[in-house]
């Protein structure tokens, strides 16, 4: 099964950028793991269940009906794409991915989602756990300023008070989090094919993927 593409790294890095404009190159589905946490934390929120509740969030994870369409995600038919991108949501979908309850519930979806293949699938653990079999597995970096400097661009307009310093320590300590949480820690093993984008375009980083994939039959009117 090498049609699955994983790309893991940190915030910030690019991989939602990067995993969109390569899953439309190769005609593939994208998949956008993050999101999933994202969705589990903004349900939590709404019904006021505590980030770190296993009971209440196992049972919640039985209940909330998770779909997708194309870069949309629906919890319980509502489309909740936006509402889930906020500083707020990042803070606690970091929270709640830290819960070995919350990711044996995701991971059920993230398998069945690459067991069907042509899929391009972005996150933290996709290399390591979901989906390990596959010989095309990345791991997208940057500096941390680079990564603060890209993120403060995209939130300065909906937080107007928010400064760089704050972008930079809040990315700081989701880092930490992400990286040394028990329950599989972003990690990079030797069989990822490591991209540091700090100084590179998005095309750059996307047709270093393309040049690395392995037992993929490109279509020649790939661009
Ligand atoms: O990539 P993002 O900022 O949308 O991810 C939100 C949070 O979810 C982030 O703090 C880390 C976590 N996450 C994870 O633990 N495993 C994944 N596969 C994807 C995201």
């Amino acid at each position: 099964m090498n049609d699955v593409i994983t790309i893991d790294g940190p915030s910030g890095a690019g991989k939602g950028t990067v995993a969109r404009i390569l899953a439309k190159r190769l005609g593939f589905r994208y998949l956008d793991t993050g999101a999933l946490y994202r969705a589990v934390a903004w349900k939590a929120r709404e019904e006021n269940i505590s980030m770190d509740d296993d009971e209440s969030l196992r049972l919640l994870l039985q209940r909330m009906k998770i779909s997708f369409d194309n870069e949309r995600i629906f919890v319980d038919g509502r489309d909740i794409s936006l509402e889930i991108r906020t500083a707020e949501i990042g803070e606690l979908s970091s929270q709640v991915s830290a819960r070995e309850v919350v990711r044996k519930g995701l991971y059920e979806i993230q398998r069945k989602i690459c067991l069907e293949g042509k899929v391009v699938i972005e996150g933290r653990d996709t290399g390591t756990c979901i989906f390990p079999e596959t010989s095309n597995k990345f791991f997208l970096d940057a500096s941390l300023e680079e990564r603060a400097r890209r993120r403060f661009e995209e939130l300065k307009h909906k937080h107007p008070n928010l400064t760089l310093e704050e972008t930079i320590a809040d990315l700081k300590k989701r880092d930490e989090r992400d990286s040394s949480r028990t329950h599989s820690p972003l990690k990079r093993t030797d069989d990822m094919i490591y991209i540091d984008s700090t100084n590179m375009s998005i095309e750059e980083v996307v047709d270093t993927i393309i040049k690395n994939l392995k037992g993929i039959r490109l279509d020649p009117e790939t661009p």
